[in-house]
């Protein structure tokens, strides 16, 4: 290659788009895949870490050298000095979280001078937290089961063209213009619908000038800074939050967030085109979960799902709520890698199956009429009625959090692996054993020194 064309430049002239490091890390289910210990494991390879979507509603955990950190907002490359730190454009940055963040991050010893804010994000405010609750309350039975971080009113104000940028909290007086201009419909709102009282103009602008003078020096235009990294064929880690199926447009609606968790929302998110992204690893548990209202064909509220949400630790790291849990779903892993273009699979929590005499993969769904299908319905109401068709392995007793290789796993854990990319024509270029960096090992020629380009490389055949 020439130093024209490693440049982004044909000899002709014109703009060339070349191999750029950069992997999309996506959650291929309805959230909670350990994504946060998968964007760890690759940003030892990486000069970026950027978070795209969604906002405090995410929790990412990272485990290492005894110590544990939940993630809200703060992408998981922030533990590697060498990485650069971005919460991107299309995040929703609620301050409080965030500073509080910052401070449990600082007050263990960890360096955030390498961590960036787009002034282009949107603002999380009280009042959308506490719209949130209220529109919930008043779903009654219909409710969504939302987090109730704000995040959907958020994301609605932003969308109506009325939502506060990080730019304006950068800004004092004009914050003070925004934020009274916002209040004299929020406080509206909320007391002629809701019967509500909304936090006064004083008391939000003493709060949030707060977290402004921490944030000020973190918040700038991160677009021209994730495209001259891809453009300069830096390494890049684009780390989604929740999980396909919870994404706006090809999600369970309305049992979804209010963001774009799929693939295509790191261009979005984040200012950069389609053309710069050529890895996408869907991170799946080795079963399935899901947190909230909605839909869910292979959901067992019984023993076998009571087994995987104790021996998974299947509780939400942003609630604290139980999670609902099943068996895998290869119609969903289809359609995860069908709207996501994955290159690869990332499996996690495999070491949570031991011990059962069979474990079963749903392959396709039956509908009331019996008519068998095997792509994921569009209608949450259709999915509703779908009753999973299993596909039945044995199990395998042995406890495998100690495997550091694909040889050393069981024989039906090995099957169980080579089952779904059957199902799904995907590979499984990483295993995940437990919740630490050192549990994990890949598959497929993946390098563990280099994965980010390993991934690269078995994106395009290699
Ligand atoms: P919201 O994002 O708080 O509006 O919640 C909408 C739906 O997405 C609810 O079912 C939540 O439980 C779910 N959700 C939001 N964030 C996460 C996540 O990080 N993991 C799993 N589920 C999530």
């Amino acid at each position: 290659m020439t130093s024209a064309q490693r440049n982004g430049k044909e000899e002709s002239g014109f703009r060339r788009v070349s191999l750029m490091p950069a992997v999309v890390v996506v959650g291929a289910q309805w959230g909670d895949e350990a994504k946060g210990k998968v964007v760890d494991c690759l940003a030892q390879d990486a000069d970026m870490v950027v978070r795209y979507g969604g906002g405090s509603n995410a929790g990412h955990t990272v485990r290492f050298d005894g110590h544990e950190f939940k993630l809200h907002l703060v992408p998981s490359g922030i533990f590697r000095p060498q990485v650069t730190n971005i919460i991107a454009s299309g995040v929703v940055v609620d301050p409080q979280v965030l500073v509080e963040e910052i401070r449990s991050l600082q007050a263990e010893g960890v360096d955030i001078g390498n961590l960036r804010v787009s002034a282009r994000a949107h603002v999380v405010m009280p009042y959308h937290r506490l719209l949130d609750a209220l529109e919930e309350k008043q779903r009654g039975s219909a409710q969504i089961g939302t987090t109730c971080r704000g995040i959907g009113p958020a994301y609605a104000d932003k969308a109506a063209r009325k939502g506060i940028r990080m730019e304006d909290l950068r800004q004092p007086e004009r914050f003070a213009t925004v934020l009274r201009r916002a209040l004299e419909e929020k406080s509206r709102l909320l007391h002629n619908v809701y019967d509500a009282e909304c936090p006064t103009f004083e008391h939000i602008w003493r709060e949030y000038e707060e977290y402004a003078e921490v944030l000020r020096p973190l918040i700038t235009d991160t677009d021209p800074l994730v495209y001259t990294a891809v453009k300069g064929g830096q390494r890049v880690v684009f780390e989604g939050a929740q999980g396909t199926l919870l994404d706006l447009d090809h999600g369970t609606y309305p049992y979804v967030t209010s963001s774009h968790p799929v693939a295509g929302g790191a261009c979005v998110g984040t200012g950069i085109g389609p053309t710069h992204i050529d890895a996408v690893v869907g991170v799946a548990k080795a079963y399935t979960t899901r947190v909230g209202s909605g839909a869910f064909p292979t959901e067992q509220p019984n023993d076998i799902g009571n087994y995987l949400r104790e021996r998974g630790r299947e509780y939400g790291t942003t609630t604290g709520r139980p999670r609902r849990c099943g068996w895998l779903d290869a119609v969903v892993l289809r359609y995860s890698a069908q709207v996501n273009g994955l290159t690869a699979f990332a499996m996690t929590l495999l070491d949570v199956l031991s011990g059962m005499d069979t474990v079963q993969i749903c392959r396709a769904y039956r509908l009331p009429d019996g008519e068998i299908i095997e792509q994921f319905p569009s209608d949450s109401a259709v999915l509703e009625q779908c009753e999973p068709v299993y596909e039945q392995l044995p199990g395998w007793k042995e406890e495998i959090a100690e495997v550091r290789s694909w040889d050393e796993l069981p024989e039906g854990a090995r099957n169980y692996v080579q089952k779904v990319e059957e199902l799904t024509g995907v590979p499984v270029a990483m295993v995940s054993v437990g919740p630490l960096r050192t549990q994990t090992f890949w598959r497929h020629g993946i390098s563990s020194d280099a994965p980010v380009q390993s991934l690269q490389r078995l994106a395009h055949g290699g």
